[in-house]
């Protein structure tokens, strides 16, 4: 057995021995997007630094730890925090979380994010559902030996998002009134914000959001058989003619804005897995 396939069942097994349930269903928050957290009858409450071969998130505005509860009914598994590529973790890292949820049992993986809106029509604090992603030179964490027991060598990316979720997803915001977008996300890999010419470039090549995680993410749950469903929280503007300084704080802020109505569309969502 691979060292990697070695430590996630480790990872594995550590988990299994504290929460004694399965749940199909897991969720990943993104930069200031934590508060769905509150939400869930919590049943057990694992630090990262506690587990075995995890990574340790270092961010402000991220809780590192992995949470077990119910949720819209439904038991998930949920990581209040990410592993980002600008905090120095490898690819294969940032996308560890994910195998390990889908070793226990995960079979459709809901993200979040915080996204730079770069299509002329979004505005702060919109969500839009991510129907395609362009890794904009992104790592790739399949790069390197394939794991076998966990997906094929060559995996086909031509839907990473699944379209029966974005249609369920589109109906609850239509009977909640909750305006939603749906477009591309671009992932590149931070932690500079873009210059004006690199949202220009990312708007010219078909991108309509950029953030700096969810696409690695994405490759390995898909890689592993898993249906995704992600939406990003629009929380700056990076294509606007007027003065666009962006920082760190104002995407925070807008997260939390926005993170109601995010919230709502998860549980009702889940409700329907
Ligand atoms: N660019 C990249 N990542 C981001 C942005 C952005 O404008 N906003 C939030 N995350």
């Amino acid at each position: 057995m691979s060292e990697t396939m070695q430590q996630l069942h480790e990872t594995v097994a550590y988990i299994r021995q504290l929460v004694d349930s399965e749940a199909t269903t897991g969720i990943i928050l993104g930069s200031g997007l934590g508060n769905l957290s509150n939400e869930i009858k919590v049943e057990k409450e694992i630090a990262y630094n506690e587990i075995p071969h995890f990574p340790v998130s270092t961010v402000k505005g991220h809780k590192g730890r992995l949470l077990f509860g119910e949720l819209g009914g439904k038991k998930v598994w949920v990581m209040g925090g990410r592993f980002h590529f600008y905090e120095g973790y490898t690819a294969q890292q940032v996308a560890y979380p994910v195998r390990v949820m889908r070793l226990l049992g995960v079979k459709t993986l809901l993200l979040s994010n915080a996204a730079g809106g770069v299509n002329k029509a979004f505005k702060v604090g919109d969500l839009m559902i991510i129907n395609d992603h362009i890794s904009m030179f992104t790592v790739n964490p399949l790069l390197g030996k394939n794991e076998e027991e966990i997906g094929t060598r060559f995996p086909d990316m031509s839907e990473p998002y699944s379209k029966a979720l974005i249609r369920k997803a589109k109906e609850i915001a239509g009977a909640n009134n909750i305006f939603l977008h749906e477009g591309v996300y671009t992932g590149v890999t931070g932690p500079t914000f873009e210059t004006r010419a690199e949202y220009k470039l990312i708007h010219v090549l078909g991108g309509d959001a950029v953030g700096m995680s969810t696409v690695q993410e994405t490759i390995a749950a898909v890689h592993s058989g898993m249906d995704v469903f992600a939406v990003s929280v629009i929380t700056d503007l990076g294509i606007r003619d007027e003065e666009n300084v962006i920082t760190h704080e104002e995407v925070l802020q807008a997260a939390k804005d926005a993170e109601p109505k995010l919230t709502l569309l998860f549980t009702e969502l889940i409700k329907t897995l």
